[in-house]
């Protein structure tokens, strides 16, 4: 069992693998993707059973610990993320000092890489305590800045946390409650929403999950380390995808030019149009998560009566593209922000706001993998090659 780096020296071999296409960062058990036979298990269960009988506190242990909770240590788990998700009141003037119109997702990143000046006294890597309560005070406190953003970009008043709530009815609460009345839950809203974030909460290696561990490979804190992996979720060709996919069928819909036409111009590889929401790194297949938001997204817009004529554009086009040679010799299939966007819309967030429940959904799955790789001896900072392909060696011009 030669370790790769002790190879790479022994050998003097170096590969340049664009994109860690081939490449292994880690070892690791919290996740296992089969990417030709379209199969997901979170800690060894099949997604479509976690997805439909865990909560997604339970589906946080689960990724964490690495075990299912007992009843006790879930209600305590449960009981010890109500009582930290208050913020510190200055936490809001400091997002009232961000401009109305700031994108959710930055004002996510920012607040979280703020948390590590209010906590300056438990930042400690090396200290299970620390990183116990960093944990908690995480999985508390994101879903109440994401809602704060929400809020913000509406100009509306923050609402405090009820605790009495459960953890996804809270965040329902802060988002579309008011001052001015009660909020009554929707139960089929909130089901849904359990689902889809438990359908994010891991995915392996993809590019957010290895920027928090390659920030957490230099030491540096969780609420560091997690800050930088909403950024990198932020891109359109990751988390950012959600949006991206609701833009796209908004433009097919508002242009008229028909499913057909917009394929057309993806095949021909016109600048800057992607089929978004279709193809995956890793599944060669169909996502196994994709199948079950598609599950959702007929539900949810049954039960809450919305008839979206994006829903059927996206069916259309899942129909062409599944039936187009480009797609089929590509293995490019929808992936699990096709449908997401459609039920988000449906439930009122705004589009701008769909990349940061990505976020909360993913979170266990940061902090999952932040803390397995601090507590692995073979964890070294993060530092790749690189292949110099510039100038050779040569002196200044003469001054
Ligand atoms: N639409 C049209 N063509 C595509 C698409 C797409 N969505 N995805 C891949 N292709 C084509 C490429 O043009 C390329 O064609 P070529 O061989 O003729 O050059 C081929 O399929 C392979 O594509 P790559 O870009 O090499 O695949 P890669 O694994 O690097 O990219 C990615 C994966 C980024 C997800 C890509 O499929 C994509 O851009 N999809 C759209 C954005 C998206 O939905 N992202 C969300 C990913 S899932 C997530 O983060 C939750």
């Amino acid at each position: 069992s030669l370790d790769i780096s002790t190879f790479t020296k022994q050998t003097g071999l170096t590969t340049v693998d664009y994109g860690f296409v081939n490449t292994a960062a880690t070892k690791s058990a919290i996740t296992y993707i089969d990417g030709d036979q379209g199969i997901l298990r979170y800690r060894g269960y099949p997604i479509e059973q976690v997805a439909t009988s865990l909560t997604y506190l339970e589906t946080a242990w689960l990724l964490i610990y690495g075990e299912l909770p007992s009843a006790s240590e879930l209600s305590e788990f449960d009981e010890r993320i109500r009582r930290h998700t208050l913020l510190h009141e200055d936490l809001k003037r400091f997002f009232d000092a961000l401009p109305h119109n700031a994108h959710p997702m930055s004002v996510l990143s920012s607040g979280v890489s703020a948390l590590s000046t209010y906590y300056q006294d438990s930042l400690n890597p090396h200290k299970p305590e620390d990183v116990e309560i960093s944990t908690i005070r995480l999985l508390a406190k994101l879903p109440v800045m994401a809602a704060y953003a929400h809020k913000k970009s509406l100009g509306q008043a923050f609402l405090y946390p009820d605790n009495s709530l459960s953890f996804v009815d809270n965040f329902l609460r802060l988002n579309f409650g008011t001052m001015a009345e009660p909020y009554e839950v929707n139960p089929v809203l909130s089901k849904a929403l359990e689902r889809l974030l438990i359908l994010h909460e891991d995915h392996e290696q993809n590019a957010s999950t290895s920027t928090v561990r390659l920030v957490g490979s230099t030491e540096a804190n969780m609420f560091a380390s997690i800050s930088a992996g909403i950024n990198a979720l932020f891109g359109p060709l990751h988390g950012g995808a959600n949006e991206a996919v609701l833009t796209m069928l908004r433009e097919i819909q508002e242009s008229g030019e028909g499913v057909a036409k917009f394929v057309e111009r993806v095949k021909n590889k016109e600048a800057g149009v992607r089929l978004m929401g279709f193809g995956h790194r890793v599944y060669k297949n169909y996502d196994p998560r994709a199948k079950l938001v598609k599950e959702s997204a007929d539900e949810v817009l049954t039960a809450l009566g919305v008839q979206d004529p994006l829903l059927d554009i996206a069916k259309e086009l899942e129909q062409v593209a599944l039936s187009d040679d480009y797609f089929i010799s590509r293995r490019l299939y929808p992936n699990v922000d096709f449908y997401t966007g459609v039920i988000y819309k449906a439930m009122g967030f705004p589009t701008r706001m769909f990349t940061v429940l990505f976020a909360i959904g993913r979170l266990p799955g940061w902090i999952a993998h932040w803390r397995e790789m601090a507590t692995d001896p073979q964890t070294k900072i993060g530092r790749p090659q690189q292949l110099y392909l510039g100038a050779p060696a040569r002196d200044l011009p003469p001054r």
